[in-house]
């Protein structure tokens, strides 16, 4: 190994820990960085009695938290905007607390690796026991691969200290934690408040034999250096001045020396290091992990920005489809079919979301086939791409695998860490849904509308049909792109092999709901007609369509809808020659809280039109939209 690998090797072990500190709210956190920083003597002066002063003034013993306000934040803008990071140091041991303020915050950080962390800090409010946050932060740990976890059970004094009382908040955290694959390093019971258990060895709990908070620190490991890995090299630019191409990175694993032959990218064009180079200093024999250098290739070759760089022999993972965690971040359910760019290293990949794998539930920590990930949700997803990706599989505490989701605005809308190539096995569907590129508000502003969904439910001579056609016939006339989806039309087509059974009147939901979405997507307002006599079936439809579905419901009772029996079923159904029929013997259940309640039972068939078509323009048309109507 040569010097300069040598002497970084020492500055990987010199460099200081990162340490995430997560809990739910008000479970102590803020009190225990205070406590942390005050006992380990690395707080300056100043900074006590400020503290001391503010909590005095308020009458109260010291307000460890005030701290965290007064303390100078380091803000890099760009990547560490909202991270709050404290130095501190341990003995000779430099550590650095990664804290922050919000928990949206928090998890974008986690995501781009602005709170990389080698170790977490779990603050647990021993009074309570895990909380909602606890098992989001948990769920996080585990996906970011974080796996040195140290559980700290604040507020014991709340207990009296009573080791049966501590041990079964622990077997209680143990429990969640095991759910999720993790496994804590020590539970340390403490006091943040009184200072038990941080820095000084509690003396209220003769029966612990465990560490301090500042012992159980000290044996985190140190990170593993990276130098002894096959070298990674991203391409994060390519230079030319005086007549030579310099290729420009950040090695992120290994060693590089003039002289080798690389690889580059997908495309494996061999080439030799003809100079390392970087900036103000002579050129150099070698470079290693974590060094920003500019190579001179030869042949002069141009990489492309994102092209990884590698040896022959020891080349990174190839696939088109990719396995990742997931979580989402966007405010908006992420569905199958939509596209972003998938930010691996230098490199950007368009990528689509092919398959939902599996989400998972936050009350119970299950994981469960869904059709959606909901907002801030947990799930594994594979993603297609059209062309080879290079990739190492996410490890945790690294860049390997630490893919991003951006939307076409550059916002980041979820972190994907890639776990590996999602292999097509026999009875795969493997479908690659593709979204359009115009997006629906493209499409609003050449219409003048959005699209949308009004589910029209009730009996059969309801008068659902009719006041479609009729809003349908009005709405046409006002330039709107308006169409029907009529139960008895779709029987006759596309759901012609279905009957009336309970299964096939979901799956009738189901096909319907699905046609109403691409409609909708496609800028249509779609009139839905369809009995849909179940809550759990319209509840489907709702989850498919998304927020734009609004459920109406025509209401004429049953004796009035037999009188009507347009079509003659009711009598039908009467005399046995029809079964299953809705009213008679099958069940309708009337929708609990509809956006819209017609009652056809009086009034006539044009007011109810115009009442529907109204409730439908103020939630479609633009200008109702932005200038509601009084
Ligand atoms: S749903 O229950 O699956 O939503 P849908 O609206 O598609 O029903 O179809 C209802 C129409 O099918 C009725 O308007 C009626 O004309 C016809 N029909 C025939 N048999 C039945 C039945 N057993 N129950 C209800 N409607 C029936």
């Amino acid at each position: 190994m040569s010097e300069n690998t040598s002497s970084s090797h020492k500055a990987a072990h010199k460099a200081a820990t990162h340490i995430v500190i997560v809990g739910h709210v008000d479970h102590g956190k803020s009190t225990l960085i205070g406590r942390l920083l005050h006992d380990t003597g690395n707080l300056q002066d100043g900074k006590i009695t400020q503290i001391i002063e503010s909590s005095k003034k308020r009458g109260l013993k010291i307000e460890w938290s005030f701290l965290l306000d007064s303390l100078q934040i380091e803000r890099d803008q760009g990547v560490t905007v909202d991270s709050t990071r404290m130095p501190f140091r341990l003995n000779e041991r430099e550590f650095v607390i990664v804290d922050a303020p919000g928990h949206r915050q928090f998890l974008r950080n986690m995501i781009t690796g602005a709170a990389d962390a080698e170790a977490a800090v779990l603050v647990v409010d021993a009074s309570e026991g895990a909380r909602e946050q606890t098992r989001r932060h948990a769920m996080l740990l585990h996906l970011i691969g974080i796996r040195h976890i140290i559980v700290l059970l604040n507020k014991v004094d709340l207990l009296d200290f009573n080791q049966e009382r501590i041990h079964h908040v622990q077997k209680e955290v143990e429990a969640l934690l095991s759910k999720l694959d993790l496994k804590a390093e020590v539970f340390v019971p403490a006091s943040a408040w009184e200072g038990d258990n941080i820095s000084q060895k509690s003396n209220h709990m003769p029966w612990y034999a465990g560490p301090t908070l500042t012992e159980a620190l000290s044996q985190v490991p140190l990170p593993t250096p990276r130098v002894d890995l096959p070298l990674r090299l991203p391409v994060q630019d390519v230079y030319r001045f005086d007549n030579k191409r310099y290729v420009v990175g950040r090695i992120e694993r290994g060693c590089v020396y003039v002289g080798d032959t690389l690889v580059i990218g997908a495309q494996k064009t061999p080439a030799r290091v003809a100079s390392i180079e970087t900036w103000h200093t002579p050129p150099r024999t070698s470079a290693s992990a974590g060094q920003s250098i500019a190579l001179i290739l030869e042949p002069d070759v141009i990489p492309d920005r994102g092209d990884l760089l590698h040896t022959s022999q020891t080349p990174p993972m190839e696939a088109s489809r990719l396995k990742a965690r997931l979580f989402w971040l966007r405010k908006e359910p992420l569905r199958v079919g939509e596209t972003f760019r998938l930010r691996l290293a230098t490199a950007e990949h368009t990528v689509t979301v092919s398959s939902i794998l599996s989400v998972v539930n936050l009350d119970d920590l299950t994981e469960r086939p869904d059709i959606e990930v909901p907002p801030e949700g947990f799930a594994e997803v594979i993603l297609s791409a059209s062309g080879t990706i290079q990739f190492d599989p996410f490890t945790p505490g690294t860049t390997d695998g630490r893919g991003v989701l951006v939307d076409r605005q550059q916002r980041i809308v979820g972190g994907a860490p890639i776990i590996g190539p999602a292999e097509i096995k026999i009875g795969d569907k493997s479908v690659h849904p593709t979204l359009s590129a115009i997006t629906s508000k493209d499409r609003a502003k050449i219409k003048g509308h959005k699209g949308g969904v009004f589910w029209l439910t009730g009996l059969s001579a309801a008068g659902k049909t009719t006041l479609a056609r009729a809003v349908e016939n009005y709405l046409f006339t006002q330039h709107v792109d308006v169409c029907v989806l009529d139960g008895d039309t779709l029987r006759a087509g596309l759901c012609h092999d279905l009957g009336f059974s309970e299964k096939d009147r979901t799956e009738n939901v189901r096909r319907t709901a699905e046609v109403a979405r691409l409609l909708q997507d496609i800028g249509h307002v779609v009139l839905v007609t369809l009995i849909s006599p179940l809550r759990s079936d319209r509840d489907l439809a709702r989850r498919i369509i998304g927020d734009s579905f609004k459920e109406i419901f025509i209401d004429a009772d049953l004796t009035l809808c037999e009188q009507r029996d347009p079509k003659g079923l009711y009598a039908a159904a009467r005399a046995g020659k029809i079964s299953h029929f809705t009213g008679i013997d099958a069940p309708y259940e009337v929708p609990s809280s509809p956006a819209l309640h017609i009652q056809t039972g009086h009034g006539t068939i044009q007011s109810h039109a115009m009442k529907l078509a109204k409730f439908i323009e103020e939630n479609v048309l633009l200008e109702d939209i932005f200038c509601k109507r009084p």
